[in-house]
C-alpha cells in the first residue's frame, strides 16, 4: 500500500456511513435502528425496569431480588437482595438443555495442540477443582490468585472459585514477580494458582519461578497450586505447593454456593495515576447481567457460531468476553494461547480457516501489526466462516478500520468498536452490529441503558463536535464497586473529579449525529499497544534503581502500538551514562513491573524541566519525546536549560 492512496483512503473513511448488511440485519438480534432506538427509549424511561427485565429473563437466579438498584451515590448495589451464582449461570443451566454436549471451549496452545471442553466436561472440571480449593481451606469470601497461561485452567480456575464464593485475582502472566507481590499483598490471596510456565513465540516464560520470587514476601499465600504445562523442571516447596493433576481425585459433587448479588467476583488490577496499582472490584449479579446482554447483542451470538475474542484473561476483556459472557450465553468461545505471528504471521487467519471462526474481537493493534506484515498472509486463507468483526482497547485509525473491513471482513461483516474500561466490567459504547450504521474510528453510541456525555471540567455538556471528557452519569450494572482496599480513592478517582459522574479519563467528543469519537487517556496513564500502563508506575520502577535520581515517563505515538513509552532519567551524582547502563534501567523496569512496560526510549538527562514549585513539566516533554527536539547522541545528557523559555510559558 502506498501512503498516497492510504491517505485518501482514510480520508474517505473518515466521512464514510456503513450500513448493516441487510442478510446480517436479518438475523439479528436486534434488527433495525428502530427496534434499537425504541430499546433505548424504553431504557431512559425507566433504566430500572429495562435492566431488570433482562435479569429476569436472561439469567437464573435462586432467589429474585428485592430492590433493583440501590444508588447511595457514588456506591451502587443491583439486584439487592437477589441469590444467585455465576458459575450456575455459565454451566449448571446449560447442563438440563441440548448444550449439555456442545463445545464450550475450544483451546489451542501455541504448538498447536488442542482441547475441547464441552459443557458437561467443563462443570465437571470446575466442580472438581472448586472442591480442591475447600479442601485447601478457601472459604466464601476469600482471595485467590490466578498467575496462569491461556490454558483452560485459568478459565476452570475462575469458575471454581466463583463457584463457591471465593474472590479471583487474575494476574497477567506477563507481569513480574514484583507486580504479583503487590498485587497478592493487597487483596491478601490465601492460595496461588500457576503452572510451571506457558509458551511465547516458542520460548517458555517460566511462571513458577516467578511465584517462588514472589511467595518469601507474601506471607498471606498458604498454598501454591501448579498445573503441569511445560515440563520444565520447577522447585515444589513441600506442605505449599501441590500439583494440580494430582490432586484430580477429589470428587466432582459441588453445588453452586447461592450468593448474593453483591457478593464480590473478581479483583482486578489496573494501573492509574498514581504508582500503585488500584484493585477494580467487581460484583456478582450486575456484572454478569451485563456481561451477557452485551456478548448477546453485540457479537450477536447463533449457536451454531464459533466466537474468538483474542484477548488475554489476564485483561478485563478476558473476563467479561472469553469467559463469562460467552459461557452465560451458551456460545463455543475459541481460546488460543500464544502470539499472533507464531510460527508465521498468519496464524490467526490459519487458526479462522481451520476452526471456521465466526465473530473475531481483537485489538486495534493487532490490526496495526497485520497491515505492516502485509495483506498476503490472510489473503492465503479461507475467512469466508467470518459474518463478524469486534475491536476494542484504543481509537481504531479509519486506515485500520477500512483494513479490517475490506481485507479480514471481506466488505460483508458489520465491526463493532467498542469503548470500555476494567473499572466499567462491560461494553459501554458500541454499535449493535444488525442495526447501527457505523463511521470508521468512531464507537457510535451508549448501549442501551447506559447514559453518557461530553462534559467541560466544571460539568457542563459540551456543543456537537466539541471535544471535552468522557462521563457516565448513571450507575450501570456492572460498574465497578470500589477500589479494593481504597474506598477513598475509588470516590476520589471516579466520582469527585466532575462531582456527580463517573470520570472516565478519556477524552472524547460527540459528533452532529451524537457519535462518540473517543480522542484516548487525558490523565498520565499510557495506552501501549492496547495495555494500560500509569507514568508513575514506569517512574518508580526506574527511581528504585541505585543509579537513578529522577525519572519522568511520557508517551509519545508510534504506528503500531498506539504509544511507545518514552522515559527521561537523570542519575545519581557520580553514574555516568553510557548505553550499557541504558539497557540496564530498561531490562530493571521489566523486571520490576515486566515486559510491557519496558521503555522504547530512554534518554538522560541533566535535569528534568520543571516548573518553579516543581512540577515535572510532561507536556514539554512529551512534545520533546515526539518531535525528537533536543535529541542528541543517547548517551549524551540533555540540556534542558535551552528550554527555560517554555519553562516560563508552562506556569
Ligand atoms: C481504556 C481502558 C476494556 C477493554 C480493554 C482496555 C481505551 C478501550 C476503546 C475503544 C477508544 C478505547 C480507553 C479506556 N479504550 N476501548 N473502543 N476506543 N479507546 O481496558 O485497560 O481498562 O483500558 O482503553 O482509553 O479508558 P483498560
Amino acid at each position: 500500500m502506498s501512503s498516497a492512496t492510504t491517505n485518501i483512503e482514510s480520508l474517505q473513511a473518515e466521512g464514510r456511513i456503513f450500513n448493516p448488511p441487510d442478510e446480517f440485519a436479518e438475523k439479528a438480534h436486534i434488527k433495525s435502528m428502530a427496534e434499537l432506538e425504541a430499546l433505548r427509549a424504553e431504557a431512559k424511561a425507566d433504566p430500572e425496569k429495562f435492566w431488570a427485565r433482562f435479569a429476569e429473563s436472561e439469567l437464573h437466579w435462586f432467589k429474585k431480588w428485592d430492590e433493583v438498584l440501590k444508588w447511595e451515590p457514588p456506591h451502587a448495589q443491583w439486584f439487592v437482595g437477589g441469590k444467585i451464582n455465576i458459575s450456575y449461570n455459565c454451566l449448571d443451566r446449560h447442563l438440563g438443555t441440548w448444550r449439555r454436549n456442545k463445545a464450550a471451549l475450544i483451546w489451542e496452545g501455541e504448538a498447536g495442540e488442542t482441547r475441547t471442553l464441552t459443557y458437561q466436561q467443563l462443570h465437571t472440571e470446575v466442580c472438581r477443582f472448586a472442591n480442591v480449593l475447600k479442601e485447601m481451606g478457601v472459604a466464601k469470601g476469600d482471595r485467590v490468585a490466578l498467575y496462569l497461561p491461556l490454558i483452560p485452567e485459568l478459565a476452570i480456575s475462575m469458575l471454581a472459585c466463583a463457584r463457591i464464593g471465593a474472590t479471583h485475582s487474575v494476574i497477567f502472566g506477563g507481569f513480574s514477580s514484583s507486580a504479583l507481590v503487590d498485587r497478592i499483598n493487597d487483596a491478601q490471596c490465601k492460595v496461588v494458582v500457576t503452572a510451571d510456565g506457558g509458551y511465547r513465540r516458542g520460548k517458555e516464560v517460566k511462571l513458577k519461578a516467578a511465584v517462588d520470587e514472589a511467595l518469601k514476601e507474601t506471607p498471606s499465600v498458604e498454598t501454591c497450586i501448579v498445573v503441569f504445562r511445560t515440563g520444565s523442571q520447577v522447585h515444589m516447596e513441600a506442605g505449599r505447593d501441590h500439583w494440580w493433576h494430582l490432586l484430580e481425585t477429589v470428587n466432582t459433587d459441588c453445588p453452586a454456593e447461592e450468593l448474593d448479588s453483591e457478593h464480590p467476583l473478581f479483583i482486578l488490577y489496573t494501573s492509574g495515576t498514581t504508582g500503585k496499582p488500584k484493585g477494580i472490584l467487581h460484583t456478582t449479579g450486575g456484572y454478569l447481567l451485563q456481561t451477557h446482554l452485551t456478548t448477546k447483542w453485540i457479537f450477536d451470538l447463533k449457536d451454531e457460531d464459533i466466537y474468538w475474542c483474542t484477548a488475554d484473561i489476564g485483561w478485563v476483556t478476558g473476563h467479561s468476553y472469553v469467559v463469562y459472557g460467552p459461557l452465560s450465553n451458551g456460545a463455543t468461545a475459541l481460546m488460543y494461547e500464544g502470539a499472533p505471528n507464531w510460527p508465521q504471521a498468519d496464524r490467526f487467519w490459519e487458526i479462522i480457516e481451520r476452526h471456521r471462526v465466526n465473530i473475531l474481537y481483537t485489538a486495534p493493534t493487532a490490526i496495526r501489526a497485520f497491515i505492516k506484515w502485509g495483506e498476503e498472509w490472510p489473503l492465503k486463507h479461507d475467512l469466508s466462516s467470518l459474518r463478524l468483526l469486534g475491536t476494542v482497547g484504543e481509537p481504531i485509525n479509519p486506515e485500520a478500520w477500512m483494513w479490517y473491513h475490506r481485507i479480514i471482513g471481506k466488505e460483508k461483516c458489520p465491526i463493532v468498536d467498542t469503548w470500555w474500561q476494567t473499572e466499567t466490567g462491560a461494553i459501554m459504547i458500541t454499535p449493535l452490529p444488525g442495526a447501527t450504521p457505523t463511521k470508521p474510528g468512531s464507537g457510535t453510541k451508549p448501549f442501551p441503558g447506559i447514559e453518557a456525555d461530553v462534559m467541560t471540567r466544571d460539568g457542563k455538556s459540551v456543543g456537537a463536535n466539541e471535544g471535552g471528557y468522557l462521563v457516565i452519569t448513571k450507575p450501570w450494572p456492572s460498574m465497578l464497586r470500589t477500589i479494593y482496599g481504597d474506598d477513598e480513592r475509588y470516590q476520589q478517582q471516579y466520582w469527585s473529579q466532575i462531582p456527580g459522574v463517573y470520570f472516565a479519563g478519556d477524552g472524547a467528543r460527540k459528533d452532529q449525529d451524537g457519535y462518540y469519537w473517543i480522542m484516548g487517556r487525558i490523565d498520565d496513564v499510557i495506552n501501549v499497544a492496547g495495555h494500560r500502563l500509569g507514568t508513575a508506575e514506569i517512574e518508580s520502577a526506574l527511581v528504585s534503581h541505585e543509579a537513578v535520581a529522577e525519572a519522568a515517563v511520557v508517551a509519545k505515538p508510534d504506528d503500531l502500538k498506539g504509544s511507545a513509552i518514552v522515559a527521561f532519567v537523570t542519575l545519581e551524582g557520580g553514574r555516568i551514562a553510557s548505553d550499557a547502563l541504558k539497557e540496564e534501567l530498561r531490562q530493571h523496569v521489566a523486571r520490576e513491573i515486566g515486559a510491557l512496560a519496558r521503555p522504547d526510549e530512554l534518554r538522560f538527562a541533566d535535569a528534568l524541566p520543571k516548573t518553579r514549585s516543581g512540577k515535572i513539566m510532561r507536556r514539554l516533554l512529551r512534545e520533546i519525546a515526539t518531535s525528537g527536539l533536543v535529541a542528541g547522541d543517547v548517551t549524551t545528557l540533555e540540556d534542558f536549560s535551552v528550554l527555560e523559555k517554555l519553562r516560563s510559558e508552562e506556569e
